[in-house]
């Protein structure tokens, strides 16, 4: 969740930091902070809000050294104020720290530091701790004194750590979960959250595993395991580029990532599909006696990522008659789900780090489970811990809303649904030959709707002020509705809600009136007649219903009081396509309403907590 950045060189460690954390802020956003070590003395800055307020702070040309660590925090232990900002220091003012992650054992450990050794704390949060922890086990050695101070901790981190008494190096350390990633390039070393905070400087790094510690300083960087060992690591090759992890002309990353989606679309199908329309799966290692002794599939994700299982679960029981229930992942290990060694979980994640889902992965393994993981970040934590991976190679997601990451993980998933379908023999070439077409056909459709933008613009227009908001669909419209509902909310901050319309009847239509705006979902086709129902109990109760049709099929629009399109198009296609227009439409509002798109409040891209 929180965003860590460290340098240790001969260069201007508060430019390096400021412009990782920069990149990094969609990690979180409400406060942040830089620790500064230079010729024995440790000086820190920190400000709540946005990096900007921490920047009008630290322009003085005194601020600065060549070893430093940031942090952009999320706030999870304490409110966003300067205090529980990070770095935190000793009382001696001689060791900082940035942490990100939860330590579930940190009240036991204040009282003990509070009781035992007359420690003061300043701030509300859990990482505090970790400062005092480490001066207490300090003598001459930062390495040996973050050991034992880890070795007390509880939970999942990552953590940087600077000390004016050991003054050329950061110390790192990482358990259970949050990422870590360091770097060494002409500049000198990096220790960072996440690879963006490092592309301006190399495009090669060294992934820091679970348990590992790294010793980050201008001559390069050491990883050592949980016992002390020195490792041998290869670097990590990232072969996209730093302008896909920028705006390039647009106002937003969401704007630019919804308009990448066609191209997305078209790098996840070209790396899976043969010019003769054959599936390239072959490498994921689901065999044919694996996917024949498979009695069921649970696909476990949070998010966006879960609303994109909900699709893949028809699609797979469809094409593949296997059994698929969808969970979501902070539900599904403490229901005690049935697993057994016949049993694969598909987690699907974006980033590839989000603690939920992780977990839950790594309880489905203890419990037997084969996991397949559809993830979007290469070298993920999740990606790591899976027997196969499908990377959906929709390029960095910055947004926090996510788009061309549902986008292609739809896509992703129909290729899933589809060879296990070959392979089981429950789909004939023919039928898969129609689908993979369709497939293809999607990044022009999504251009269409990206065209056709004038409409959604009117739309958003007229309803921005709008305070409740509901979506319905039936069939594959649900999921899509969900989502739709999921976007208008996370940034315009509506009251939105999905549902699947026949149970608008069972309790939902009470809270329908005349102040109600209501998106009927209409592109399934054999569905279209029940919608058409729906949309008369809507208007019969005064609500203003706006229908999204397929071009080829406006009869909804009839009984609604407007209408918008999508292209022609399957219906199993359609979710592909339809969503696009609903990210644009919370784009649009989001933007009449006047809120931070990319960033919105008490939201953060990468969930590496509980
Ligand atoms: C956060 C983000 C959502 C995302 C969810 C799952 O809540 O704000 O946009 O859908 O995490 O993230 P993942 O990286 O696992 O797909």
């Amino acid at each position: 969740m929180c965003g860590i950045v460290g340098y240790a060189g001969e260069g201007s460690a508060k430019a390096m930091i400021v412009s990782g954390l920069r990149s990094l802020e969609y990690r979180g956003y409400d406060s942040s902070g830089i620790a500064i070590v230079k010729r024995g003395r440790l000086t820190v800055r920190k400000e709540s809000g946005k990096l900007k307020a921490l920047e009008a702070r630290i322009t003085d040309p005194d601020f600065d050294g060549p070893v430093g660590i940031g942090h952009t925090r999320w706030a999870t232990h304490g409110a966003p104020t300067r205090e529980n900002a990070h770095p935190h220091v000793s009382a001696d003012g001689r060791i900082a720290i940035v942490h990100n992650g939860i330590i579930e054992n940190y009240m036991d450990i204040k009282a003990e530091l509070i009781r035992d050794h007359g420690v003061e704390f300043v701030s509300e949060t859990d990482s505090e701790v970790i400062a005092h922890l480490i001066r207490l086990y300090f003598e001459d050695d930062l390495v040996l004194a973050v050991r034992k101070a880890a070795d007390r901790l509880h939970g999942s981190y990552a953590l940087a750590v600077v000390c004016a008494d050991d003054p050329d190096r950061i110390v790192a350390i990482r358990r259970n979960a949050a990422p870590l990633i360091a770097a060494h390039c002409e500049e000198g070393g990096l220790i960072a959250s996440d690879i963006p905070a490092l592309l301006p400087y190399t495009r090669d790094v060294y992934i820091v595993e679970d348990g590992e510690l790294a010793i980050v300083t201008k001559q390069g960087v050491e990883l050592y395991d949980e016992d002390g060992t020195r490792m041998k690591r290869t670097r990590t090759h990232i072969d996209w580029d730093i302008a896909a992890a920028e705006k390039v002309g647009y106002d937003h990353f969401m704007q630019k990532e919804i308009y990448e989606q066609p191209a997305a679309i078209r790098e996840t199908l070209a790396r899976r599909l043969s010019k003769d329309g054959r599936i390239l799966l072959d490498d994921l290692g689901l065999t044919k006696e694996e996917l024949g002794q498979t009695d069921r599939i649970y696909i476990v994700a949070c998010g966006t990522a879960y609303h994109a299982g909900l699709l893949g679960k028809t699609m797979i029981e469809r094409y593949a008659k296997i059994p698929v229930e969808v969970d979501r992942s902070s539900e599904f290990r403490y229901r005690e789900p049935l697993i057994t060694d016949q049993t694969l979980v598909i987690c699907i994640s974006q980033s590839g780090e989000t603690t939920d889902t992780l977990e839950a992965l790594r309880d489905a393994k203890r419990r037997g489970a084969r996991v397949l993981s559809v993830v979007n970040v290469v070298g993920s934590s999740i990606a790591r811990a899976s027997d196969h991976v499908f990377y959906t190679w929709a390029g960095p997601e910055i947004a926090v809303a996510s788009t061309k990451a549902y986008t292609t993980q739809l896509v992703s998933l129909y290729l899933i649904a589809l060879y296990m379908g070959l392979m089981c023999k429950t789909t004939t070439k023919d039928e898969a030959a129609v689908l993979i077409e369709g497939l293809r056909g999607t990044p022009a459709l999504i251009q269409e709707v990206l065209d056709g933008q004038d409409k959604i613009v009117e739309l958003a227009k007229q309803h921005y002020k709008k305070e409740k908001i509901f979506f319905a669909g039936r069939g594959m419209d649900v999921a899509t509705a969900e989502e739709a509902s999921l976007k208008l909310k996370e940034i315009t901050y509506i009251n939105s809600f999905a549902i699947a319309a026949g149970e608008l009847k069972h309790g939902t239509i009470a809270l329908i009136t005349k102040d109600v705006f209501f998106f009927a979902l209409a592109t399934q086709t054999k569905l279209y007649d029940k919608m058409l129902s729906n949309v008369k109990e809507m208007k019969a109760r005064q609500a203003q219903v706006v229908a999204l049709c397929k071009v080829s099929d406006p009869r909804l629009s009839e009984a609604a009081d407007d209408a918008a399109f999508i292209p022609d198009c399957s219906d199993e296609i359609a979710p592909v396509v339809a969503i696009v227009f609903f990210q644009l439409f919370a784009y649009h509002v989001a933007r009449l309403r006047g809120r931070e798109i990319d960033q919105p409040r008490n939201l953060a891209k990468s969930v590496t907590v509980e």
